[in-house]
């Protein structure tokens, strides 16, 4: 289905991507700007009223930046670098929410004299900073307080962030102080938001749904004190599948998520806000590398591509599957790990697949790799990064 005449396309307008490998050079993340468009569509009008800021630590491609901010979204930043990246990409500062638990003295500063829209602060060490900085700078900061419900959304550990022994947000049991200290700093602090994220890959919802009410009481409670409380971010974290196609499901979840946020949070009448990353980008990028080897052994036969875990560290950090596909399909296949050159033995894209046949100089697809691949990319062992392209 993703191939016309045996040619690998991508998005829902199948655009092929053989000619993309005409003068190879190295690695190429491809990413589809309609497929952004079409996600960010649909996750809009589920999400009825939600304003979207989109998590450009899942995909700062200045490309698929302009692409969202034309249509309407705002940026969920972690740091001064992608503020500036959100920025030259023609974002406000307006259109920012700085989440992130290590901001420094210098880059709230920054986010302050550039009159950020909104802080998401995750300690009270970091709003009493902020109350200090903004007084110095003659500033008002506009903070929302990031609460940890500690709840489990049954995602890989290394990407659950609403635990308590998560170093995320703050537990409820902090909000007196927080109180105390919004009250001390009334003259630098406007507190204008709760906010939460939960995780990443989140698939099922019954861990998000109490996350909500449980917030939703803190809300209220919050806001009987502090009228500029208008705000709710309920982060990100909406999963895609990885292992197979089934774009009709996804929707469903998308549905469910999206009935499960506004039967909870409607009645608050404020302006709801959400943080996606994976869901807008994942599908719509690629990463296109070139078979090198085909090693046989007595255990296995391993297929070598010149991408690394380098180059897209998901299936070593975080045991994540991707669908890897030929650009060219060919009626044989045969039982291979694929693996990169990296001189890791977790340097591997995928084990005991059924690939087609391909040969030295092939090219394949390693697929949805959209969110999280050429952001987390390093120069490990020297290698390069990849190349990227917008189609
Ligand atoms: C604060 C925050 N918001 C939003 C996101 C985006 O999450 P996702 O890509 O799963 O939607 C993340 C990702 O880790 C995050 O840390």
């Amino acid at each position: 289905m993703e191939y016309i005449n045996n040619e690998l396309c991508l998005g829902p307008l199948k655009k092929p991507l053989l000619p993309l490998v005409a003068n190879y050079m190295r690695p190429i993340y491809v990413y589809d700007l309609d497929s952004v468009a079409q996600r960010y569509q649909a996750m809009s009008q589920a999400l009825k009223g939600t304003r979207l800021f989109f998590a450009v630590k899942s995909n700062p491609n200045p490309g698929v930046l302009q692409k969202l901010k034309s249509l309407g979204a705002g940026a969920d930043v972690v740091s001064l670098g992608e503020i500036k990246r959100a920025l030259e990409c023609g974002f406000s500062p307006q259109d920012i929410v700085y989440s992130g638990v290590g901001k420094t003295k210098f880059e709230l500063a920054e986010a302050l004299k550039l009159g950020i829209y909104q802080i998401n602060v995750e300690s009270l060490p970091e709003l009493e900073r902020i109350g200090v900085l903004a007084r110095e700078l003659n500033k008002k900061a506009q903070v929302a307080l990031r609460l940890n419900p500690d709840v489990d959304i049954n995602t890989h550990p290394y990407i659950a962030t609403g635990l308590k022994d998560n170093k995320f947000g703050m537990e409820r049991s902090m909000v007196p102080a927080l109180v105390k200290c919004l009250k001390s700093y009334s003259d630098s602090i406007d507190l204008v938001g709760v906010s939460l994220h939960l995780g990443s890959q989140m698939l099922e919802f019954s861990g998000y749904d109490e996350a909500l009410k449980r917030l939703k009481t803190v809300y209220l409670e919050l806001q009987a004190q502090f009228p500029t409380l208008k705000k709710f971010d309920f982060g990100g974290g909406l999963g895609i599948f990885y292992d197979r196609v089934d774009l009709q499901l996804e929707e469903s979840l998308l549905q469910k998520y999206a009935q499960i946020t506004l039967e909870n949070l409607s009645d608050l009448n404020c302006e709801l806000q959400a943080e996606p990353g994976r869901w807008l980008v994942a599908h719509c990028g690629a990463l296109i590398t070139q078979v090198q080897y085909i090693k046989e052994t007595s255990a296995k036969t391993f297929v070598i591509v010149d991408a690394g875990m380098n180059h897209l560290i998901r299936p070593s950090l975080y045991e994540a599957t991707h669908r890897i596909e030929p650009l060219k399909r060919k009626d044989a296949a045969f039982v291979v790990d694929v693996v990169g050159p990296i001189c890791e033995s977790s340097d591997f894209f995928a084990k005991e697949i059924s690939l087609t046949k391909v040969q030295e100089g092939d090219f394949v697809a390693i697929m949805d790799s959209g969110a999280y691949g050429y952001s987390m990319a390093s120069v490990y062992n020297l290698q390069e990064l990849p190349l990227e392209i917008c189609i």
